[in-house]
């Protein structure tokens, strides 16, 4: 099983307005879920939630949300994110290829964790996603797209529904082009999936 350890040095090294997905802000697809009522408050878990800005955004909004990341440093940043936003959110510390979680979870938030899953771990970590997330629950999904160009983790519409489709109805899939932090141009796909 992979660690993905790097990822703390990227948090010990650069302050959170350098992390190049860090907006300072939710995503938009987010946003609009939560807006149009697609998804409502619910038990929710963030699969790597970095520095927090997208759980807090929810715990606002009056969802009962759980964080976990691999990066302590980005636990850190999330905790005092939650505190200074004055809501509550569970960071944990952990590898999503071994979720701490024997409870299960109406909603999923997997914006930029798939796509840093390496390809022999995928199976791995498709086996805990759907351990830990009830049946009929959400999934919101945002992956590079093959737009960015070719490479192991830039997705198509076509792999992600060969990937995901014999466990989810997808529901929705938008594609999006997103001005990132470091100043890139960057095209995401955001799927919005029901458990089969
Ligand atoms: C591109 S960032 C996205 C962070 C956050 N979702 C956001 O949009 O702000 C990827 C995150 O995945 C976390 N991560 C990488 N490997 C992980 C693993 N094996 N288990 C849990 N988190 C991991 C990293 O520490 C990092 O915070």
């Amino acid at each position: 099983m992979s660690e993905y350890r790097e990822w703390d040095e990227i948090y010990r090294r650069h302050s959170v307005e350098d992390l190049p997905w860090e907006m300072g802000r939710p995503r938009e697809y987010l946003v609009k879920l939560v807006e149009s009522g697609k998804v409502s408050p619910c038990k929710t878990l963030d699969l790597c939630s970095g520095a927090g800005t997208n759980p807090v955004y929810l715990a606002s909004k009056g969802f009962r949300v759980t964080g976990i990341d691999i990066s302590e440093t980005a636990i850190g940043m999330a905790e005092k994110k939650a505190d200074e936003a004055g809501v509550m959110v569970e960071f944990v510390q952990g590898n999503f290829l071994n979720l701490p979680f024997r409870e299960e979870f109406d909603f999923l938030v997997d914006i930029g964790c798939f796509h840093n899953v390496r390809e022999e771990d995928r199976e791995r970590y498709l086996s805990e996603v759907l351990r830990v997330l009830k049946k009929g629950g959400k999934y919101y999904l945002m992956c590079f797209s093959e737009r960015n160009g070719k490479a192991w983790n830039h997705f198509s519409r076509e792999q992600i529904e060969e990937i995901f489709r014999p466990y989810f109805i997808i529901l929705d899939m938008e594609h999006s082009r997103s001005l990132e932090n470091d100043g890139i141009v960057r095209y995401f796909y955001n799927v919005l999936m029901e458990k089969r």
